[in-house]
């Protein structure tokens, strides 16, 4: 038996207002096949046994058993999805069972990501073991200005010191579901946010990958597919 038992809780419930299609981008197609299922069968493949959860809207739950069948698919276990990214994972959180070990390891991961890689995943799992969890980050390459409180204004700020957040992300279960018995906060973006508001500042940043792009505009799915058509 693993020393570790990992759940893995994929988060497509979104509703991509800024993809501006009528079909949520996790279920737009890329290269033949929905982007959240690249997604589950490269987190599969990067963690084998690992217990999958999938997170979906309520009102799309009929268009993912259809892309199910479609494509002969086995979907994880399927669980409604909330208004916001934290409200999803907190029932994804929910489905985990009562009695799961405490130290097991829970991944959450966007299912509008579906590039993620093995290498990544790895040392998310390796470093969330002995910290309050792990995050992938990558460096930033563009400039960046900070706005004014005007809006119009700006002024540069030194980008060495910013990362750029991708998932999944990593923690121990017992500390994942205390930070998420907090009540809601805007300022709740992803995962490790909402960890640090319950205390747990101790998380750590392991390398990304360029590659582990967001879908969020059309444009991605062509750089996707540019990526894919590489063998990466
Ligand atoms: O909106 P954004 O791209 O930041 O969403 C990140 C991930 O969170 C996406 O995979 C999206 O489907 C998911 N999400 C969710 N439930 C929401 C909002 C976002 O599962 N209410």
């Amino acid at each position: 038996m693993a020393l570790f038992d990992t759940y893995i809780i994929i988060v497509a419930a979104g509703s991509g207002s800024r993809f501006g299609s009528d079909v949520p981008k996790q279920f737009c197609l890329l290269d033949g096949k929905p982007v959240v299922m690249h997604a589950i069968e490269r987190l599969q493949a990067a963690v084998p046994g690992a217990t999958p959860i999938i997170v979906v809207s309520p009102s799309e739950e009929k268009r993912w058993a259809d892309l199910c069948e479609r494509f002969g698919f086995t979907s994880p276990a399927v669980v409604h999805g909330g208004a916001t990214r934290w409200e999803s994972v907190k029932n994804g959180l929910a489905a985990i069972p009562a009695d799961a070990r405490a130290n097991s390891i829970v991944l959450i991961h966007d299912g509008a990501r579906p590039l993620v890689d093995t290498p990544t995943v790895k040392r998310v799992c390796a470093a969330a073991i002995n910290t309050d969890g792990a995050i992938p980050a990558i460096p930033v390459s563009d400039s960046l200005r900070r706005l004014d409180s005007d809006g119009v204004g700006s002024s540069p700020v030194d980008r060495g010191e910013f990362r750029a957040v991708q998932t999944p992300q990593g923690f121990i279960l017992w500390r994942l579901r205390e930070a998420y018995s907090q009540p809601y906060q805007e300022s709740f973006t992803d995962d490790a946010s909402v960890m640090a508001e319950a205390g747990y500042e101790n998380v750590f940043l392991v390398e990304g990958n360029p590659d582990n792009i967001k879908i969020t505009n059309p444009r991605d799915i062509a750089i996707a597919e540019a990526i894919l058509s590489s063998g990466r």
